[in-house]
């Protein structure tokens, strides 16, 4: 069983992030970077998952070898920077089922405002994984799991690359049920619900745009 807050304080997590967020980091770079640092993440946030057996026979002799049980997960990419996590998370787990759920930040309230949602079926069937780099205000991570949960998803976890306190509190608050899988829970916010150090935007840092 996770805690509500994982913060993933490996060495490599730690190195690849600090890499990430040095401003002078290219494009190509922080991309590669977050894929790395998404595939570590991703070990930390699949933990506990239910396990059964299956029987294989090595060249050796039969075994009752373990495997995933259950249906399986559904990774939900928050847009448009969750895209980075996802991809990451989806070389480890290929079989995964994946969805979309689509808000942007209106700048002026700093509040989410949906254009997007298709997630597969049966999510209530299925640990389902939300990811988006950057838990901020907490506000469109709330609203994102508010629409999962609205669609059937009672088993729930949230992957993010940096966390705000503001956020973690924020989330905890709404959606106490939900453990968060962090590299890092930074300072705080800044008045444009930035978080610092932080990186910058994530979104613009992995698809070079401003
Ligand atoms: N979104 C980002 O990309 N960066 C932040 O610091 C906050 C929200």
């Amino acid at each position: 069983m996770l805690e509500h807050l994982t913060v993933v304080t490996h060495p490599l997590v730690q190195h690849k992030l600090t890499l990430m967020r040095d401003k002078n980091a290219s494009t190509a770079e922080f991309r590669k970077l977050l894929r790395e640092v998404s595939q570590l993440l991703a070990y930390e946030v699949t933990r506990g998952l239910e396990m059964t057996t299956k029987r294989i026979e090595t060249p050796m002799q039969p075994m009752d070898a373990p495997v995933l049980a259950g249906k399986k997960l559904a990774l939900i990419s928050i847009l448009r920077a969750g895209n980075g996590l996802l991809d990451g998370v989806l070389e480890l787990i290929p079989s995964a089922r994946v969805g979309f759920v689509g808000l942007y930040r209106d700048e002026e309230t700093l509040e989410p405002v949906q254009y997007y949602f298709k997630v597969p079926e049966s999510l209530d069937d299925r640990l389902v994984i939300a990811v988006d780099p950057m838990l901020a205000t907490g506000n469109s991570s709330v609203a994102a799991i508010d629409l999962l949960k609205k669609a059937g998803a009672t088993n729930i976890r949230f992957l993010c690359l940096l966390a705000s306190p503001e956020g973690v509190a924020t989330m905890k608050a709404a959606h106490p049920d939900v453990p968060i899988v962090t590299a890092s829970v930074d300072e705080r916010l800044n008045d444009k619900g930035y978080i610092v150090p932080g990186l910058g935007d994530a979104g613009d840092r992995m698809f070079g745009t401003k």
